[in-house]
């Protein structure tokens, strides 16, 4: 066990995760990259995540892929990993990721009740009968929502032998992005998704061996450890801290960091600490209220059709109006919850939310965390890593206008004119060459 030192940590000063050596402390969050499967999603990713890599970060993580077939898809347009043909293709990002002297780790996930069948009116219609893999039976707010028809549960509440399929699936997922080249694994730990529903007690009322929801955990690092051998091995750590007073059970930071100590004697290489809440809201994207999002008039398909109806679209913006002043969104959220948990064990802690200068990040490493990274700033800047780098602030402002359209299947982009204006202003300036740089 360590105590958080005062010793000044550089952003460019190498780290190890696991074994694999980074060049820097700087990594690229998990951010959808809505390449989906299709021809051309490889294309995509390669648009998407080379720039990244080219301007210098230390360590890039893929969007959350799903290990199923089917169901599971918390967003559209994600992509699945089910399939060692199609994960195979994607050698020809990890290459290119690789020539530039940056990491990639594949992100892995499951949505149980987190799935597009349960809120998305449009995919429910292309897919009627489809149900979403459960822990338990849903909590009794998830079921009057229900009622009242806001969302459409339809619970596949899990036997033990299909949670431990469940877990092989991420193990054989795992075992091809190593086959394709990937340098580690991080698992979609805190995003209200299957793995933060086994962990949390709002969600998990089994009677199995998985009411201990970090067993869930240990099955996926066994299924891990035996298709994909010693790969680093990362995962997102929820605290529901955030989590609407109506709820009573949730995990406490205290929780978090008793997880984490059991996941560092399990052989876990790192976690991502989060301060999140027990629903799928903006307490891991937070910022301003997205009013032009909600105005956009070039969307591919109306809010309404994708929540159903103009009412459940209004309830759904009105819910992130409020979402967006209910949630403190100082620089580095995350930060005191990483400190707590750095201090319980010995592995690297990563921590993002909010980060934007790199005298946040440098502030970060020595009180708080092993590595710092950015999301949403990567929209707005692919290349962003120069320009921090070089100790100049991000220019996302947090205002989430790249959000909400993405569940009217838009792809990942920053949409506010101002900040695309001015990096096309940087980009005219050459700001982004890693070789300009002193
Ligand atoms: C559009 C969008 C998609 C995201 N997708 C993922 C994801 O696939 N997996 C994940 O763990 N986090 C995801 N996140 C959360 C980010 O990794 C990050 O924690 C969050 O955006 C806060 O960091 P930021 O303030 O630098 O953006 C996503 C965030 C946004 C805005």
């Amino acid at each position: 066990m360590r105590t958080s030192s005062d010793t000044e940590t550089e952003l460019t000063e190498p780290v190890e995760i696991g074994g694999v050596e980074l060049q820097n402390r700087l990594y690229r969050a998990p951010l959808l990259e809505c390449a989906g499967n299709g021809p051309g999603a490889v294309e995509t990713f390669v648009d998407e995540l080379e720039p990244a890599a080219e301007a210098g970060a230390g360590l890039i993580f893929q969007g959350a892929s799903i290990v199923t077939a089917d169901g599971g898809c918390a967003a559209p347009n994600m992509t699945r990993v089910h399939d060692p043909d199609f994960v195979e293709g994607l050698s020809a990002l990890t290459d290119r990721i690789h020539d530039h002297g940056s990491k990639i780790f594949m992100q892995l996930a499951a949505g149980g009740l987190r799935s597009l069948s349960m809120w998305h009116s449009e995919y429910r219609d292309n897919h009627p009968g489809e149900q979403q893999r459960a822990v338990s039976t849903p909590p009794i707010q998830l079921r009057v929502a229900d009622r009242l028809g806001f969302i459409d549960l339809q619970p596949d509440v899990l036997s033990t032998t299909e949670v431990y399929d469940l877990a092989e699936s991420f193990g054989r997922a795992a075992g091809y992005a190593v086959d394709a080249g990937y340098d580690g694994i991080h698992l979609s730990g805190a995003n209200m998704g299957i793995i933060q529903q086994f962990l949390s007690p709002y969600y998990n009322d089994r009677d199995d061996e998985f009411a201990d929801g970090v067993r869930f955990l240990l099955a996926i690092r066994d299924a891990v450890r035996k298709h994909a051998g010693s790969v680093p091995l990362l995962t997102k750590l929820p605290a529901e801290t955030v989590s609407p007073p109506f709820v009573r059970e949730g995990l406490t930071r205290k929780d978090g960091r008793i997880v984490a100590q059991r996941l560092e004697g399990a052989g876990y290489d790192g976690v991502v600490p989060v301060e999140t809440s027990v629903y799928w809201d903006m307490s891991i994207i937070r910022g301003a209220y997205p009013d032009r999002a909600w105005n956009a008039a070039d969307l591919q398909s109306e809010y309404a059709d994708v929540f159903g109806s103009r009412v459940r679209a209004r309830a759904v913006k009105t819910l992130n109006r409020l979402q967006a002043r209910w949630f403190p969104h100082e620089a580095g959220w995350n930060g005191d919850f990483c400190r707590q948990v750095r201090d319980a064990v010995d592995i690297p802690v990563l921590c993002e939310g909010g980060i934007r200068t790199r005298a946040d990040c440098e502030r970060l490493l020595g009180e708080s965390c092993d590595l710092v990274g950015m999301g949403r700033p990567f929209y707005a800047e692919p290349r962003l890593p120069v320009r921090l780098l070089s100790g100049e602030r991000a220019l996302c402002e947090s205002c989430n206008n790249c959000t909400v359209p993405q569940a009217a299947g838009e792809p990942g982009r920053c949409r506010t004119p101002a900040i695309v204006r001015e990096r096309a202003r940087l980009e005219q300036q050459d700001s982004y060459n890693r070789n300009n740089q002193s």
